[in-house]
Order: structure tokens, then C-alpha cells, then sequence
């Protein structure tokens, strides 16, 4: 039975909203970006993680790997707490926990060259003879499909494909276990997005990795991904094994997220729209619950049930339930 590698438990990420000019003598806001977030992640699995714009994706796969520092809650990461990890034990997970960043350059510094940013990850963690590093390269050009001679460019110099294998080569470089993948293809053409999937789930095979797998693309996760978390708002909704929650959602809001989803594989395909209720939605363009079930003001089922008093009561805010065999929902009318 394969251990859990991860678990998140109530974990919480507040951001101090910034003073605007006129705000003298207001109390300074705060923006729950992670507002009581819970997951688990088992060793060799790849949970993606969807959901929309700004609902604290990033800052949840950030926080994780303690790039952030959590308000509360706890990370617990091959057994050990690492909730409040010191900067030495935080040097050590840098070895086994790694984030392939969105932004194609985000972690290749353009005044390098391939071979050299490879070789400061390489022996960043380990002491190597030349002999060694040279080696270690070559298995990881091989590994990620890169050809030897882009060693000698500047990142500016590759296509995007090429900067995203390079980016993947330099997280495996330092022998990390874990990876969060923050929108590993969303840059990329589609034929080039394949590969990068492709890539990534070989590697999986090859080496045991475990994936936090972050995308918009919902059918690039459910391709990716064995479970799905769905987020909103800072709070995981739903969470169970792929094909359940792309094809038998319990939440309404997974259940509309992958509606439009259907609703555009219809429109491509040519064929009249299926006529689901999908909202044309701004994440900030209506009043933000901070207590209660937060997707109350756009859930159909609240208002088809008449707006009952236990989806906004704070004291009876839904949490994750197990509703069958490792499918989770926090719905108090699940679908
Ligand atoms: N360093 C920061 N300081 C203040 N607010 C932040 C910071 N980082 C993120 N936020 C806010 O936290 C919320 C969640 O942001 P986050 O980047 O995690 O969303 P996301 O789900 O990754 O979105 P996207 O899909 O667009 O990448 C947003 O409201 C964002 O503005
Ligand atoms: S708890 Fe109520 S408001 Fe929230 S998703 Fe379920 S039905 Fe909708
Ligand atoms: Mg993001």
C-alpha cells in the first residue's frame, strides 16, 4: 500500500491587503488566499489540483513547500511536521520537495548558461568530482529529452518546450521526490503541452515521484492527475479519484467547472452546446463570504432549495466528508 507522502490539515495562508490612500483609520484587511485548506497526496500519485483564477492555488503549492510561511494549520511531509521547519531543515527539504514554477524563466537565471545552471543545482546538495556532474547531466538530458548541444545557450535561446524541460531537469537534479507543477503547460503549444505531460508522467514511473499537478486545464489534469482536489476560494470542495470528479461530481461547483468544460469540447466538436447552467463569473465581482458555505451567492442549488439557513450559518459551515470511498465533499446538499 503505497505511504502518504503529504497531508495538509487545515491549513491557512493570509496575505495584509495593502493600505490604500484613503483607508486612514481603517483596520488593515487581510486576503484569505488558503482559508482552512485539507489534502493528502500518497507516494507515487499526482493529485491535480483546479480551480479558478485566484482561488489560491499558487499560494497553497507555494506554502506547502514553505516558500510562504503558513498563517496556521500544518504540512506534514514524509512523516515529519514541517509546519514551522527551521532554515537548516528547510535547506534539507529543498532536496526532497521542489516547484516547477509558471513562468517559463521564473527559475533560470538568463546571465547563464544551460550547462551552468544545471551544474549549481547539481552541487548545490551534493559534493561532486567534474567527473560526476558531467555524468549526472548527461542522465539528466537523457531524462527530460533535451539534446546535448543546448548546454552552451542562454535561456532566451530556447523555445518554451526546451526552457520547461530545463526547468525539469534542474528540480530532479537535486533528487527531489516531490514536485508542485504550477501550470507546467499553460505557456506552452498544444503538441508541446502533450510532451510536457508525457515527459512528466514517464518521470513519475521512472523515478516514484508524487505530483501537486496545478492547472487550468481541466482536461490536461484529469489526463495527468490519478485524484483531483477542487478549490475555491481557498478551501478544497471536493476531492476524489479523477474520473469521479470529471464525470460524477458531488459538489455543485466541480459540477459546473466541468460542465463548461463539456459545454466547450461541444462547441468545438461543432456540435450544439449542452444547455448546462454555467456562470459567466469575475472572482471578485460580487461580495466575498468570508464564513459559511463561501460558494453560497453563486450555487444554483442553494437558490433552487431556497436559500437554506445551514449553507451561510457560520456555525454550520460545510467541511470535507467522505461520501464514499476516498471521494470527499463539503456540500451539505451534495448532487
Ligand atoms: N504575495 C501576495 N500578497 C498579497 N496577496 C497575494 C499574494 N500572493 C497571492 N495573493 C492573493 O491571493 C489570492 C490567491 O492567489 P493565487 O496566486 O494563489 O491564485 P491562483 O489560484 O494561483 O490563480 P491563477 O490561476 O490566476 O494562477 C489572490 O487574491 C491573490 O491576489
Ligand atoms: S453547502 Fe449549500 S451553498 Fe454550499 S455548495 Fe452545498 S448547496 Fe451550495
Ligand atoms: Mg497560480
Amino acid at each position: 500500500m503505497p505511504k502518504t507522502i503529504l497531508e495538509v490539515i487545515d491549513l491557512k495562508k493570509h496575505f495584509a491587503q495593502p493600505k490604500g490612500l484613503f483607508s486612514f483609520g481603517e483596520r488593515q484587511r487581510s486576503i484569505p488566499a488558503v482559508d482552512g485548506a485539507s489534502f493528502y497526496l500518497k507516494e507515487n500519485e499526482t493529485v491535480g489540483l483546479v480551480g479558478e483564477s485566484g482561488c489560491g492555488k499558487t499560494t497553497i503549492g507555494r506554502t506547502i513547500l514553505r516558500l510562504e510561511k503558513p498563517t496556521s494549520g500544518r504540512i506534514i511531509f514524509d512523516r515529519k511536521d514541517i509546519t514551522a521547519a527551521s532554515t537548516d531543515e528547510l535547506r534539507q527539504l529543498r532536496g526532497k520537495m521542489q516547484m516547477i514554477f509558471q513562468d517559463l524563466d521564473a527559475a533560470l537565471n538568463p546571465k547563464m548558461r544551460i550547462r551552468e545552471i544545471l551544474n549549481e543545482a547539481i552541487t548545490v546538495h551534493h559534493e561532486m568530482t567534474d567527473a560526476e556532474v558531467e555524468k549526472r547531466i548527461g542522465e539528466l538530458l537523457d531524462q527530460v529529452n533535451l539534446k546535448k548541444s543546448k548546454l552552451s545557450n542562454f535561456p532566451h535561446e530556447l523555445s518554451g518546450g526546451e526552457k520547461r524541460r530545463v526547468g525539469i531537469a534542474r528540480v530532479l537534479s537535486v533528487g527531489a521526490q516531490f514536485l508542485v507543477a504550477d501550470e507546467p503547460t499553460s505557456a506552452l503549444d498544444v503538441s508541446i503541452q502533450a510532451q510536457v505531460v508525457n515527459l512528466l508522467r514517464d518521470l513519475q514511473k521512472q523515478l516514484g515521484l508524487s505530483y501537486l499537478f496545478i492547472s487550468h486545464d481541466l482536461r490536461v489534469v484529469e489526463l495527468m492527475s490519478h485524484k483531483v482536489a477542487v478549490m475555491y476560494l481557498g478551501k478544497i470542495v471536493e476531492m476524489g479519484l479523477s474520473g469521479r470528479i470529471a464525470h460524477k461530481a458531488s459538489h455543485p461547483y466541480t459540477h459546473i467547472l466541468w460542465s463548461s468544460l463539456v459545454e466547450k469540447q461541444s462547441r468545438e466538436a461543432g456540435s450544439k452546446a449542452r444547455s448546462v447552467r454555467v456562470g459567466r463569473w469575475g472572482v471578485f465581482d460580487f461580495e466575498r463570504p468570508l464564513e459559511g458555505c463561501r460558494f453560497a451567492p453563486r450555487c444554483p442549488v442553494y437558490e433552487s432549495r431556497g436559500r437554506p439557513e445551514v449553507c451561510i450559518n457560520p456555525a454550520t459551515e460545510p467541511r470535507l466528508r467522505e461520501i464514499a470511498d476516498g471521494h470527499q465533499v463539503a456540500c451539505h446538499f451534495p448532487l
